[in-house]
């Protein structure tokens, strides 16, 4: 999987694929999965955009995010070892793909997760919890 790339503006991104689509977006620095993909129109459900509503909840299936805030309202740990994030939540740290419902067929499949400490790993991806939460 490719890592940042520059943009036409000469900041760097990520990017972000949605599993079992076409749908491929760039990620701007700093900037969440979710606010990403409606920038590219793919249509990741939303309402709150702060990680309240949990309308977002998506499946990492491969490279690394770094959650914006604790998501244990929404998220549960095992969830979370699963992969389970809210994209709204979630700033890329490498290239990403996601699982989201109503978008991705239901036939993707996430990769098998293995727990550690403190971050969420897999074969494919890993999730860093953000040191307040
Ligand atoms: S949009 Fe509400 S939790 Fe993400």
């Amino acid at each position: 999987m490719a890592e940042q790339r520059t943009l036409a503006s000469g900041a760097r991104a990520f990017r972000l694929s949605i599993a079992g689509t076409e749908h491929v977006c760039d990620v701007r620095p700093g900037e969440t999965i979710l606010k990403a993909g409606l920038r590219d129109n793919i249509k990741i459900a939303h309402l709150c955009l702060v990680g309240d509503c949990g309308s977002c909840r998506s499946q990492l299936v491969a490279g690394r995010v770094q959650l914006k805030r604790d998501i244990s309202n929404h998220i549960s740990s095992d969830e979370l070892q699963a992969g389970f994030v809210l994209a709204c939540q979630c700033v890329p740290q490498s290239d990403v793909e996601l699982i989201v419902p109503g978008v991705s067929p239901i036939t993707a499949k996430p990769t098998r997760c293995i727990r550690s400490k403190g971050v969420s790993k897999a074969r494919g991806f890993s999730i860093t919890t953000s040191a307040n939460s």
